[in-house]
């Protein structure tokens, strides 16, 4: 069997065996995902695609009913959703069975004045919204408050071909500065590509607005999947899925607590095989400041993957307090086979577990930080916090 056989047998397999566990709507699947065994992960965003085509098919069927039909599902919709607008908030609601203000989140975007003073929080009600969604520059200070990372999520479907360029094939964009997202997906159910695929990037999420915050969120693609282009982000509690460069930018930022999941396809035992990494940072410069740190977070699932790769010469990446599993290529990390790199990249590890963590054979570059070393990378003073950070509320 060719390859590509290989994969749609499996995929059909998959299917089916997922066609006899029930699922009656892309919801359940969403609830599934954090308790997939890697392997069969790669395939949901296939799956949610044939879902979601079916769920809209569904819904044309119900369309014309009496008006019975669409009460019913909005008696169960809270009556203090959204709460009344406050002196320095606003509040609009997406619903997608059409229960308040809006049904798309776009809509809900679009609403927002122009550099309103206050913060708009657009509450998301559980759901999966098909839609690309833009956060225009001159929108600040505006929150989506989802349901539940496993409950409600944005996706859409763009490539780098289909949209001129990874950088604009993102599910949802974000100009905007004070960004803030709490309990939500972010998705591309675009194609995993295939081996040596042209073209096929697919971004869940860019964010370019400084001062973002992601509590709680996922981030679902294959390669690409998190474009953390420009400014200072936070990311908590999150959950970020991907193959190749799935987290890639020029961002200053903090990623706390979060679950890092490659979907790269399993390699035997003993191949000296590289089929992923999970960052790829974007620092061209001395001069700039921007670098990625990780602390707390765990690496598994599937493949043999780099850490980082050195997408530009500056490129700054530390792991630290982090549990990485036996994925991690013994190197650790890549300097995009450009050696006069190894004189810039500051690419560090700091007390980190797991068999991933072993620094035996690590390239020769990476450093083993020090206490002193590892300081300012371990806390949220690295994105100058202190200025703007706001407590979970
Ligand atoms: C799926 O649902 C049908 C009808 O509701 C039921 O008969 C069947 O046992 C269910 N299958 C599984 C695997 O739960
Ligand atoms: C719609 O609901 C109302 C009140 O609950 C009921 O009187 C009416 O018969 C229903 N209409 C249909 C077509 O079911
Ligand atoms: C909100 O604004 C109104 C009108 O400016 C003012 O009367 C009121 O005291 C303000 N409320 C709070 C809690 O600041
Ligand atoms: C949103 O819905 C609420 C509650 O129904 C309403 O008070 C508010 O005016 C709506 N906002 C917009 C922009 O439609
Ligand atoms: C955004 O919110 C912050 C804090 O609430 C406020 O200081 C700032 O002026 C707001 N920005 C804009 C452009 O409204
Ligand atoms: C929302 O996010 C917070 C912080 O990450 C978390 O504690 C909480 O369990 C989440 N709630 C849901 C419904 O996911
Ligand atoms: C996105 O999905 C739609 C609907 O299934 C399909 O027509 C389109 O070709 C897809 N786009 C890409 C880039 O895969
Ligand atoms: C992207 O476009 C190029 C050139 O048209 C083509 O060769 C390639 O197969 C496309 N890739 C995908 C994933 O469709
Ligand atoms: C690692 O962490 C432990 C406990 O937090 C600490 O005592 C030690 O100094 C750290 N440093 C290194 C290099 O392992
Ligand atoms: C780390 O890797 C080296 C080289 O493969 C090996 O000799 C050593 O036993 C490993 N250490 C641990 C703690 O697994
Ligand atoms: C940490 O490493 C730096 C750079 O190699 C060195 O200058 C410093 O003395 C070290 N600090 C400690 C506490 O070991
Ligand atoms: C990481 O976890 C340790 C142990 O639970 C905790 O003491 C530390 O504050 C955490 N650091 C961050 C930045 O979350």
């Amino acid at each position: 069997m060719s390859p590509k056989i290989i994969c749609l047998s499996i995929f059909i397999a998959l299917l089916a065996a997922l066609a006899s566990t029930n699922f009656s709507t892309p919801l359940d699947i969403l609830k599934h995902l954090a308790q997939f065994s890697p392997p069969t992960l790669s395939s949901i965003p296939l799956i949610i695609h044939t879902l979601i085509s079916r769920s809209h098919h569904h819904r044309h069927h119900r369309r014309p009913d009496d008006k019975n039909t669409t009460k019913t599902i909005c008696d169960n919709f809270p009556p203090d959703i959204p709460p009344t607008d406050t002196n320095t908030t606003s509040f609009l609601c997406v619903d997608s069975n059409g229960c308040c203000n809006f049904t798309t989140v776009q809509a809900a975007v679009d609403a927002v004045g122009v550099m309103s003073p206050k913060r708009t929080i657009i509450w998301i009600n559980n759901g999966i919204y098909f839609e690309k969604v833009i956060v225009p520059k001159t929108k600040p200070n505006i929150t989506f408050q989802g349901q539940g990372y496993t409950s409600t999520a944005i996706v859409w479907n763009d490539t780098a071909n289909s949209s001129h360029g990874t950088f604009y094939s993102g599910s949802v964009q974000v100009f905007a500065p004070s960004f803030i997202a709490k309990n939500i997906s972010f998705m591309n159910v675009a194609p995993i590509p295939g081996p040596g695929a042209f073209g096929a990037q697919a971004v869940a999420l860019r964010i370019a607005g400084d001062e973002a915050v992601f509590w709680g969120c996922g981030f679902f693609g294959a390669q690409d999947t998190l474009h953390d282009d420009r400014g200072r982000h936070y990311f908590k509690d999150c959950y970020i899925q991907g193959s190749i460069d799935f987290i890639f930018g020029n961002g200053k930022s903090f990623y706390e607590n979060c679950h890092i999941t490659s979907i790269a396809s399993p390699v035997a035992p003993g191949a000296r095989v590289i089929n992923g990494a999970v960052t790829a940072h974007g620092r061209a410069s001395k001069d700039e400041n921007s670098g990625f740190s990780f602390v707390n977070c765990t690496i598994g699932g599937t493949g043999r993957i780099w850490l980082g790769r050195a997408w530009r010469p500056f490129s700054t990446v530390v792991f630290s307090y982090t549990t990485m599993s036996d994925i991690i290529a013994p190197e650790g990390w890549n300097d995009f086979n450009d050696p006069t790199r190894d004189q810039t990249i500051f690419y560090g590890e700091y007390n980190c577990t797991g068999d991933g963590a072993n620094i035996t054979l690590r390239a020769p570059y990476v450093l083993r930080l020090n206490d002193t070393q590892a300081s300012p990378f371990l806390n949220v003073s690295f994105i100058d916090a202190d200025q703007w950070l706001q407590p979970f509320t």
